[in-house]
């Protein structure tokens, strides 16, 4: 099975297979004229003008830009309900903290989820990734997180594997058994730390699972103290460290995710300069969320200083049905370029190949290089500015995953 896709206005893409930092996040490779050579499923070559005694199935770009297939590394993806009627709370100025105390927010979700069949789970969340397709993302990660016991966590992340089978994007799953403190162990923590510990991790992993595991570490959720007892038990199990750090209060997440090397931390809103140095200092991925800073009505983070300081930013849209209750990373990446004042050139690795090494994909996705798998879009422009500056509409025009055309024209 081969495809040739030629006539690319503007091939724009990261180049490797790790994360990249400093002016490196900057770094995208530009070919005119291109064509991207697929066999397999997986990328064969890159080059200009034509292929020579090529034979196989053709799509004509029509000199359009062609990026790699988004990758959006933080979604929490699998969930009952909706959370709608907290919204006239938050306009009234409730925080989101608060609501979680009163035991609304994460808890209400819980509530919906635990009471929902996978089945049902699963058809919700394939409208979403449906959505997400269409709109160029060929590769998610989702959190577990609403279930909160054993059962019930494990019935989350069951749905995730099922998924796999029944779309065509790569999903990546991470245990978030730590999202919040369950009604039942109020005035309990330590009962149920040890049931994450104990319980539900060994049995993640036995089940393969999960690759990551992730914790809220914020005031009032779980402590540093607490989230590091959690990611170092996940680590010893063999997953990838990641934490909620610094969403709305600094408590030492960030210098916690870079004291146990973890993967990435996340949002990272109130992450001061001795948080950034420890990101830098553990080799840790910043992944911003900034949609969600939009939708609290929060500060953005410093992505900036971050780029300056050498750490890796990747931007994802950290979909929920509470912060977040949106799956467009196109978004993302226009409030990346304009809250975060990152170049276009900047934001396309943000989410693409430091997204794609969040997730333990680097090797596979993330960039347009032979080898890896054919993942691109192809888009309603032939520049690189153009999906950064226009907002509000799908400007993806063909989505391609492993080779196939799986949206658009
Ligand atoms: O990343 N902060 C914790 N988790 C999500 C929100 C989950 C929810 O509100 O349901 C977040 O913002
Ligand atoms: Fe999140």
């Amino acid at each position: 099975m081969s495809l040739l896709i030629y006539n690319i206005g503007l091939l724009a893409t990261p180049q490797g297979q790790s994360a990249r930092g400093g002016a490196a996040q900057g770094d995208i490779y530009t070919l005119k004229d291109a064509y991207l050579l697929i066999r397999d499923g997986r990328i064969a070559a890159v080059g200009q003008g034509m292929p020579r005694d090529y034979e196989g199935e053709t799509l004509d770009a029509g000199g359009r830009l062609c990026t790699p297939g988004l990758v959006d590394a933080h979604t929490h993806l699998v969930f009952g309900g909706w959370r709608a009627h907290e919204l006239a709370l938050k306009l009234q100025g409730v925080p989101y903290l608060d609501i979680l105390a009163q035991g609304g927010g994460i808890l209400s979700t819980v509530r919906a989820t635990r009471a929902a069949d996978e089945e049902a789970l699963a058809e919700k969340a394939l409208d979403v990734l449906d959505g997400m397709l269409a709109l160029g993302v060929t590769s998610c990660e989702c959190k577990s997180g609403y279930g909160l016991d054993t059962e019930q966590e494990l019935k989350q992340l069951r749905v995730t594997r099922t998924l796999q089978d029944r779309q065509p994007m790569t999903l990546v799953s991470t245990f978030m058994g730590a999202h919040a403190l369950p009604e039942e162990y109020r005035g309990n923590r330590e009962g149920y730390i040890d049931l994450v510990i104990n319980d539900m991790l060994p049995r993640v992993a036995r089940e393969g699972l999960a690759q990551y595991c992730d914790v809220f570490c914020e005031q009032g959720v779980f402590s540093a103290e607490e989230s590091r007892r959690i990611l170092l038990a996940a680590q010893a199990l063999g997953l990838g460290a990641k934490i909620h750090a610094d969403e709305v209060e600094a408590i030492g997440g960030s210098r916690l995710a870079g004291e146990i090397g973890a993967v990435s931390a996340e949002h990272l809103i109130a992450a001061d300069d001795a948080g950034i140095a420890a990101l830098k200092a553990g080799g840790v991925i910043a992944c911003l969320l900034p949609a969600t800073s939009l939708y609290l009505g929060k500060p953005f983070a410093r992505a900036r200083d971050m780029v300056n300081a050498g750490v890796p930013v990747c931007a994802a849209t950290d979909f929920n049905p509470g912060s977040c209750p949106g799956s467009n990373l196109q978004l993302v990446m226009n409030l990346a370029c304009w809250q975060y004042r990152l170049l276009p050139q900047e934001v396309l690795t943000a989410v693409t190949l430091n997204a794609a090494a969040a997730i333990g994909l680097a090797g596979e996705v993330g960039t347009l290089e032979a080898g890896k798998r054919a993942d691109a879009v192809l888009w309603d422009t032939d520049n690189l500015d153009y999906i950064f500056y226009r907002f509000g509409q799908n400007l993806a025009h063909t989505v391609i995953k492993d080779g196939h055309i799986v949206a658009g024209t």
